[in-house]
């Protein structure tokens, strides 16, 4: 079990400002240790990677390379060159998106799910847009917040090019059935490209037992530093993708008419990188598997639950998503009947400093699927405690007394 009292220790964030923080699925605060790597690499580094050949860039080219396989064991890859560093979640997708679609041989449907975030839509629509060779469709979601496997099996056909789907919602929480998902889509020789943004901070990963082709998430969501992501791709498809970006490094030849791409992840990543993001991510997964994800799994889920639980008990409340443990992940969004959200929000705020989300939480299709105008979100995370949960729901009781009147029921 998680020591909330010593984990909290480890948050400047927390010692400086008076805040119940309850929004760690945009994004999570940052530990010590963290901050501590990234004022390391600042003053006793400084330099590129993979370019100087004087000790001093050896040994940051040493350290980054060792962040990457820090983040491979993380998922559980044998080989960090299938760990390819991008700016976000984003864009890890953005550039699946951009090599399929380059890619000659592949033409046909793109399946993406009511319940994705933005991010595992519009780069897949633009890509669809205009052009002959991708169809987009998306999967439905129950009015439980499941996704409906018969229309995914119903919808999955011979020329499905990719299945784009979240680990976990962002909006109802869901725990999706990635395994099973991911066997019916390789039956068909589709390629799984998995949102893992908000499964990788709380859940345990392994490649091995999900076999997705694609995983894309986030540092700042698993406290890391900020303008990282991860694209974790299979590294004979990484080997044959075409690259969207050109540039420095990711290049073994250029002459004034041809070139010769790098290897992955190289061919991924021209340009300077962000060196000091990605060692200090490093930090923030030794910084995890010191806690032990599996207990962080533990603690975040059930300070879910009993979120759910209690604000289930409030008669003018609204919860979306899967009432039990086990197929919700560490979020709950809900609406309380007669206060905008985003009152609420800022109610919450000002009456015991408690932070949450409230709006559409970049999901507009799911949001039109549950004929919602928005939601209220709270996010769990290593250094909530069950009483930020009780406070949060005391909280709302007061909210609801000053802006939407004392519930008559
Ligand atoms: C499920 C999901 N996917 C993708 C993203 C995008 O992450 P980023 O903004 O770091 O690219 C988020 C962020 O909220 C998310 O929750």
């Amino acid at each position: 079990m998680l020591n909330v009292k010593d984990v909290k220790k480890d948050f400047p964030v927390l010692k400086n400002r008076d805040v119940v923080y309850l929004d760690n699925a945009a994004t999570t605060l940052t530990p010590d240790s963290v901050i501590q790597s990234l004022k390391n690499y600042y003053q006793n580094l400084g330099t590129s990677v993979h370019r100087g050949i004087y000790q001093l860039a050896n040994e940051t080219t040493e350290k980054y390379e060792r962040a990457r396989k820090k983040v491979a064991d993380f998922v559980g890859s044998d080989s960090p060159r299938e760990i390819v560093f991008t700016k976000n979640c984003t864009e890890g997708i953005n550039i699946i998106a951009y090599s399929l679609h380059h890619w000659p041989e592949m033409e046909g449907k793109i399946l993406v799910t009511e319940m994705d975030h933005h991010s595992n839509i519009l780069p897949w629509r633009f890509m669809a847009n205009g052009s002959e060779k991708f169809q987009l469709e998306y999967v439905d979601v129950t009015k439980e917040g499941r996704l409906d496997l018969e229309d995914y099996k119903s919808k999955l056909s011979p020329d499905t090019v990719a299945v784009g789907v979240p680990g976990i919602s962002n909006v109802v929480g869901t725990v999706n059935p990635i395994k099973e998902m991911t066997d019916l889509a390789h039956e068909r020789d589709a390629l799984v490209v998995m949102d893992g943004a908000q499964w990788l901070p709380h859940r345990k990963f392994d490649i091995s037992e999900y076999k997705v082709d694609f995983l894309t998430f986030s540092a700042h969501k698993m406290l890391g530093p900020t303008g990282l992501g991860v694209l974790y791709g299979k590294e004979d498809l990484l080997c044959r993708m075409p690259p969207p970006f050109g540039g420095g490094e990711m290049v073994l030849k250029v002459d004034r008419r041809k070139v010769k791409w790098n290897d992955p992840p190289q061919k991924f990543e021209p340009g300077t990188p962000p060196i000091a993001q990605i060692i200090a991510f490093g930090a923030s997964v030794d910084y995890l598997n010191e806690l032990g994800i599996s207990e962080v799994n533990e603690h975040v889920d059930r300070l879910a639950q009993r979120a759910v639980n209690k604000l289930s008990e409030i008669p003018y409340v609204d919860i979306y998503g899967p009432k039990e443990g086990e197929s919700r992940g560490g979020l709950v969004s809900f609406n309380v009947e007669g206060v905008h959200p985003h009152d609420l929000a800022t109610a919450l705020d000002s009456l015991d400093n408690i932070a949450i989300r409230a709006g559409l939480h970049c999901a507009q299709p799911l949001h039109e699927v549950m004929e919602l105008n928005s939601s209220a979100r709270a996010s769990f995370y290593v250094y909530n405690a069950p009483e930020d949960v009780d406070r949060f729901i005391d909280a709302i009781k007061e909210a609801k007394k000053i802006l939407g009147g004392a519930d008559e029921r």
